[in-house]
């Protein structure tokens, strides 16, 4: 089994119930799901490993950590994960950036790959791949697969809401990709929605219902 982090700050928690509230405007949900990868973005990078470097203060000479290794990688699944992204970009704004277009479909709740485009070198890089939802988890298996297949080794999967079934379904297909999420829901609705959810991420972000 892959390795669940649920992150339940008090603050994510609360600005998470207000996502979810039915009557929140479109430019509340985009700025509360920014504002919350804020604060996921700090827990997820927790653990990251620090070197030494030499740095010159306006008094003295001093070693001083930074982070070590090459540049994150941050893979955004769109069209929702750019919401996540966003918020992480403002935390690392040097990163370099995946974009995996998949949607799924509505009737098989099966991925439909549309676009692939991420740094060339994902080796021994870490990658933070970010989607709002998992659900079925068809899609974030998908994504995961793809970077695999491009020579990623090293990935985190970040996502605001997730359903029993989709992290049993990731765990099974990807056991080394440990997920942080807000919360886990109650389950799935018979069109594969997470309950209660807070509907989809897609449509509330960008008011395409
Ligand atoms: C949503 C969401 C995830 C996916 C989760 O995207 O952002 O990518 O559904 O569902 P799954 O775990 O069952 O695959 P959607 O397919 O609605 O595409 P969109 O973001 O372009 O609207
Ligand atoms: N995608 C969403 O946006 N919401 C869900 O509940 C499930 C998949």
């Amino acid at each position: 089994m892959a390795k669940v982090t649920v992150i339940d700050h008090p603050m994510i928690q609360h600005k998470l119930t207000i996502m979810r509230d039915k009557e929140t405007s479109i430019a509340g949900f985009r700025r509360l799901l920014r504002e919350i990868a804020h604060l996921m973005c700090y827990e997820v990078t927790r653990d990251l490993e620090l070197e030494m470097i030499p740095v010159e203060t306006p008094l003295q000479r001093m070693d001083a950590p930074t982070i070590k290794g090459k540049k994150l990688v941050f893979a955004s699944i769109l069209r929702a994960g750019n919401g996540l992204l966003d918020g992480m970009l403002d935390l690392v704004p040097a990163a370099r950036v995946a974009h995996i277009g998949i949607y799924r479909d509505h009737e098989t709740l099966q991925p439909v790959e549309y676009y692939f485009k991420a740094p060339s070198e994902l080796e021994n890089r870490l990658i933070i791949v970010v989607d709002p939802m998992l659900a079925t988890a068809n899609s974030s298996v998908a994504a995961v697969t793809k970077l695999k297949e491009r020579g990623a080794n090293n990935l985190r999967f970040l996502c605001l809401l997730a359903a029993p079934e989709g992290i049993r379904h990731f765990s099974e297909a990807h056991p080394d990709v440990p997920i942080f999420t807000a919360a886990i829901d109650s389950h799935l609705n018979e069109k594969g929605y997470i309950v209660p959810g807070l509907g989809d991420a897609g449509d509330r972000m960008y008011g395409t219902k």
